[in-house]
C-alpha cells in the first residue's frame, strides 16, 4: 500500500519532557527534598512539538525521528498518534534509550537537562524517499543535536525535496556544544528556502555583532529568513523586503515550544498561500497562545483560534 502524502514532513528530535513547575524549582544537593507545584510527562523535542502544533492547525503531518524500544519511546509514539501525526517514519532502535529532557520551568525562564539517546541517531537514510517526494513542505528541527547523524545528509534531503516540488525550512535551535559552525550546517543553510532562528541563534549562527549584520549573512544564499523575537514578535526578511510582525505581549505560563508552535503556524500560513509577513502573524499567534499552559503542546491552538488572534497582528515595514 502506498503511503498517503503529507502536507508537512518534520525531521528531528522526538523525546518526552519531564516538566517541573513552580516558583522554586532549583534543586538542592546534599540529599535535600523539595516540594514543587507540579511534575508532568509531556510531548517534547522541537520536531515532535512542531509536528503536533501543525496537526492541531489542520495540516496532515508525518514525523521522521528516532526513539528507543522503551516506555518513553512508546509514550511518544502513542501521544503523537493520538494527535494525528503519522509516526510510520519514526525509527525504533532496539539498542538505544529514548532521549529524555528534564525542564525546570518558572514562568518565562527554564533550565534544561537532556540525554540525547536515540535522538542523535537519525540519519538521512532513515527518511523514506517516498515520504519526501509526497510532501508539500519539509521542516528540520534541532540540527545541532543531530549534527553527527542527520547533519551530513540534510542538505541532500532538502535538495531532493525541493526538486520534487516541496518547500523547506530549518530551525537549528541552540547549539549546546557552543560551536555554531560546521560544513554540514553551512550546506543545510545553503540548501533551504527558509531559515527560522531566534535572535540569539541568528547572531551566533552568523558570527555577527548586530541583527542587521546577521540578516545580511544568513540571507546570502538567497534563503528567506524569519527571526523570532520572543514577546516582541518576529522579523521577516524576503530579499530586500523586511517586515516586523507582532502581537501584544502576553505573560507566559511556560514558553517551552513557543518557537516550535511559531514554526508550525508560519508553515501552515505559507502552505495556504499567504505572503511571508501574514504567515508570520499566524506563527506569532500560535507561539503566543502556546505559552498559556506548561509544556510544548498543551495549549498549541487549533486553526480557528490562531487565525482569530493573527488577524489582530501589527505588520509594519522594517
Ligand atoms: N511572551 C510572549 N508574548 C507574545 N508572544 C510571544 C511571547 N513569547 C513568545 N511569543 C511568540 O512566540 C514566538 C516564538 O517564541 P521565541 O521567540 O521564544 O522562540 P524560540 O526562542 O525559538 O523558542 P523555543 O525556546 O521554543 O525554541 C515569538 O516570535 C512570538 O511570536
Ligand atoms: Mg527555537
Amino acid at each position: 500500500m502506498s503511503r498517503p502524502s503529507a502536507d508537512l514532513v518534520v525531521l528531528g528530535d522526538c523525546n518526552p519532557d519531564v516538566l517541573v513547575t513552580g516558583d522554586d524549582v532549583t534543586p538542592s544537593f546534599g540529599q535535600q527534598e523539595k516540594l514543587v507545584d507540579g511534575i508532568s510527562l509531556v510531548i517534547g523535542g522541537s520536531a515532535a512539538i512542531t509536528a503536533v502544533a501543525a496537526a492541531r492547525l489542520g495540516l496532515s503531518v508525518a514525523l521522521a525521528a528516532a526513539v528507543g524500544a522503551d516506555p518513553a519511546g512508546r509514550f511518544m509514539l502513542d501521544q503523537l498518534s493520538a494527535e494525528g501525526v503519522d509516526v510510520e517514519a519514526v525509527v525504533v532502535r532496539d539498542d538505544m534509550p529514548t532521549g529524555m529532557t528534564v525542564a525546570l520551568s518558572r514562568g518565562g525562564d527554564r533550565a534544561i537537562l537532556t540525554a540525547l539517546g536515540a535522538v542523535a541517531s537519525l540519519t538521512a537514510a532513515d527518511v523514506p524517499a517516498s515520504l519526501l517526494a509526497g510532501a508539500r513542505h519539509v521542516h528540520a528541527s534541532s540540527l545541532f543535536l543531530l549534527e553527527a547523524s542527520l547533519g551530513p545528509g540534510l542538505a541532500g534531503l532538502f535538495t531532493a525535496a525541493r526538486a520534487a516540488g516541496a518547500t523547506t525550512s530549518l530551525d537549528t535551535n541552540w547549539d549546546p556544544a557552543g560551536q555554531w559552525t560546521s560544513e554540514h550546517l553551512a550546506a543545510a543553510i545553503g540548501a533551504t528556502d527558509l531559515l527560522l532562528p531566534n535572535e540569539a541563534e541568528a547572531l551566533r549562527l552568523s558570527g555577527a555583532l548586530s541583527l542587521d549584520e546577521a540578516v545580511a549573512k544568513l540571507t546570502a544564499s538567497g534563503a528567506r529568513l524569519v527571526v523570532k523575537l520572543g514577546e516582541r514578535g518576529a522579523l521577516c526578511v524576503d530579499g530586500p523586503v523586511r517586515h516586523r510582525v507582532s502581537l501584544p505581549p502576553v505573560i507566559p505560563a511556560d514558553t517551552t515550544g513557543a518557537g516550535d508552535c511559531f514554526n508550525a503556524g508560519l508553515i501552515a500560513g505559507l502552505l495556504d498561500g499567504m505572503e511571508l509577513p501574514r504567515a508570520a502573524a499566524l506563527g506569532c499567534a500560535a507561539g503566543a497562545l502556546s505559552t498559556a499552559a506548561p509544556g510544548g503542546t498543551a495549549s498549541a491552538p487549533d486553526r480557528t483560534a490562531a487565525v482569530k488572534l493573527a488577524a489582530t497582528a501589527s505588520i509594519t515595514a522594517a
